[in-house]
């Protein structure tokens, strides 16, 4: 598949990266058994990920700025570009040996997403967007599922855990979806779920409580594979909210129409 130069770009970081990653995965699986198991070698992995991303990104782009999640802003001297970045989302499940965990790359120009990768090394899975170009997974294009109503649909969510906050509201929205849909999955990495959205995997996902590096990326594929994105009011306040809800027109409006709910008396 030909791809633009700037997704070449993106996509050798999260490659580079997520060779590192797979490596360190190896070994956090050896290290599952030990006492004091592999919390530390996680952290090192993480921030291992993140300095080749950012060698890599500011080697091919000079001057342009980053938010990253280890780092987080680095000013450059060309305030239009911005490099939105996580260098490993799904920490938890990468530390338990789940292979459900991604590089996530976006990019800003003038405050507007223009492209995004994901990269799962574990499934070898990368998923591409550019804005007006399409999103895909590896080389197949993709789009949004076409189901259109939640009693059919399988929705992915995140929920709080000890030191989050929000663990009231998250069970109220919990209690107010889970009695309408097929299926709730919450798989540990929120670019993943948002990449998953975007393949037709999920048919929808909400989260709060989230940073734009776990959402930057996933919300162009899901843009660019014919999805709607927005807060927990339907608004485009995302990252300031940290509130996000996904899916195709019909379920994206069903379900904020559920989230925004009191809590249903079922
Ligand atoms: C986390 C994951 C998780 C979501 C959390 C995020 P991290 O990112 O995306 O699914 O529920 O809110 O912080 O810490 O693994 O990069
Ligand atoms: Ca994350
Ligand atoms: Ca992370």
């Amino acid at each position: 598949m030909a791809r633009s130069a700037l997704l070449n770009v993106m996509v050798q970081a999260a490659s580079k990266a997520g060779r590192s990653l797979a490596r360190d995965f190896g070994e956090v699986q050896n290290l599952q058994v030990s006492l004091k198991g592999p919390g530390d070698y996680v952290s090192q992995a993480d921030r291992k990920a993140e300095e080749i991303i950012y060698n890599e990104l500011s080697r091919a782009r000079q001057g342009y700025s980053f938010l990253m999640e280890e780092r987080g802003v680095v000013e450059g001297d060309d305030p239009q570009h911005r490099w939105i970045v996580d260098p490993l989302d799904g920490t938890t499940n990468f530390l338990h040996g789940i292979p459900l965990f991604a590089i996530s790359i976006a990019l800003e120009r003038q405050g507007q997403l223009v492209a995004g990768v994901i990269y799962n090394p574990a499934m070898d899975e990368l998923y591409t967007a550019e804005r007006g170009g399409g999103a895909f997974l590896n080389d197949r294009r993709l789009r949004v599922a076409a189901r259109g109503r939640l009693v059919d649909c399988v929705i992915g969510t995140g929920i709080p855990h000890l030191g989050r906050g929000h663990h009231g509201n998250a069970l109220i929205e919990l209690r107010n979806v889970m009695g309408e849909v097929s299926g709730i999955r919450r798989m540990g990495a929120a670019a993943l779920d948002l990449a998953y959205v975007a393949a037709g995997r999920l048919d929808g996902f909400w989260e709060a409580g989230l940073s734009p590096w776990d959402t930057a990326a996933g919300m162009l594929l899901i843009r660019e594979a014919g999805g709607f994105v927005s807060d927990d009011e339907g608004g485009q306040a995302m990252f300031d909210k940290g509130t996000i809800v996904a899916g195709n027109e019909a379920i994206h409006r069903a379900l904020l129409k559920q989230l925004r709910k009191p809590l249903a008396g079922k």
